[in-house]
């Protein structure tokens, strides 16, 4: 059943591309150039009336739901807040019938989120679920499911549930934006294109897994690692640090980059590698000059790149490339790498990787 996989985790790496296409054409009518999906239930006239969305999940879906954030509000320009389950539940939100609750899981069971959608519903929002399992608690409580097709995933860290989440994100903030005429046609075709050549690119990230065995090899004794993000890479940075921490039990923290001198930075020296987010675009340079403060200091960098290797981040042989995916879709081919480091690291240092100690795939008690 693992498919000749020494692991559930690694096989469901590795099923990624899959994973995306199932999830997009559950949705997209490919000769029409539509997204449907009446299973949401989110028509044209509650798109108008929403005046706020809330993004509520535990974990891996939780920072699922940051990268939701700024897609969201980036390409429908509406105002978005993100919560974790456990804090929104008893924090007395604020929130009513202007209001839009999503929680996103990939279990479907997870006591906090269904506490948190019991919550929005008692509060007159209007609730949804973006959720794996169909069937599961959530979808049966929302008022509407927007299901990610990442078929069973049994390893307990979340990864193809991870990145079908946050296409599901696109596919809403496609169908939003397309509906309330945020987008034209051709921006929509644009966007289409780019989630249609996803697949893609992410075999082509695949194909190169040795390259972060080796990686994984050289660091492995490596007790602290701090990974950098910004932008929309930076939820990317807090999902690599988790997926670190929970399998191979190395501490690792993931931190908005402009954020370092505010603290972390005291931690640098030749002891902690520092994993950087570099997407090209605005905030590139800025990336940039995050390294060399790094690198002043004495501190290891290891850098995620799009595109092209750059002298500027260091050896050649500490970056790795990934494709351009387009500013909403980059964080799907930079989770790829952050997971097979994370896997190759558990593995090499003997750890239960589907079974991590102290967790469980689905947290049904608080
Ligand atoms: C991490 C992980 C957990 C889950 C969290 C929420 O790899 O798997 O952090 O993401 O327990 O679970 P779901 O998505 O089932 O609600």
């Amino acid at each position: 059943e693992k498919a000749g996989y020494k692991h559930f985790m690694q096989k469901e790496i590795f099923e990624q591309p899959r994973a995306i296409v199932d999830t997009l054409r559950s949705v997209v009518d490919l000769n029409r150039e539509v997204l449907q999906v009446p299973e949401l239930n989110l028509d044209a006239g509650l798109i108008g009336k929403i005046k706020k969305i809330y993004l509520v999940a535990c974990g891996t879906s939780y920072h699922a739901c940051l990268v939701g954030k700024y897609m969201l509000e980036g390409v429908c320009r509406v105002p978005v807040e993100v919560d974790l389950a456990s804090e929104f539940r008893y924090r007395d939100p604020l929130l009513g019938e202007d209001a839009l609750l999503i929680v996103v899981s990939q279990s479907g069971e997870t006591a906090d989120t269904r506490a948190a959608l019991k919550e929005g519903m008692e509060k007159g929002a209007h609730c949804r679920a973006i959720v794996n399992v169909v069937g599961s608690s959530l979808a049966r409580m929302a008022q509407g499911v927007l299901y990610t097709h990442a078929g069973p995933e049994i390893g307990v860290a979340s990864t193809k549930a991870f990145t079908t989440q946050v296409v599901a994100f696109y596919l809403l903030a496609l169908y939003w934006a397309r509906t309330d005429g945020t987008l034209n046609q051709a921006g929509f075709s644009k966007y289409l294109k780019e989630l249609l050549t996803l697949p893609r690119k992410l075999e082509e990230v695949l194909d190169r897994a040795d390259v972060l065995r080796d990686w994984a090899r050289h660091f492995r004794k490596v007790d602290h690692f701090l990974y950098l993000g910004r932008g929309i890479l930076y939820p990317i940075a807090l999902e690599g640090a988790l997926k670190l921490k929970e399998i191979s039990y190395v501490h690792a923290e993931g931190y908005a980059a402009g954020e370092m001198k505010h603290g972390p930075i005291a931690l640098i020296d030749e002891n902690m590698p520092v994993l950087v987010l570099a997407q090209k675009g605005d905030l590139y340079e800025k990336m940039l000059s995050n390294v060399q403060e790094v690198r002043a200091r004495g501190g290891r960098v290891l850098a995620v790149v799009e595109g092209e290797p750059d002298p500027r981040l260091g050896e050649e042989a500490w970056q790795f490339t990934v494709p351009e995916a387009g500013k909403w879709l980059a964080p799907v081919v930079f989770s790829v790498p952050l997971q097979l480091l994370a896997y190759y690291v558990a593995d090499l240092r003997g750890t239960d990787v589907d079974q991590p100690r102290n967790l469980a795939k689905s947290v049904t008690v608080e």
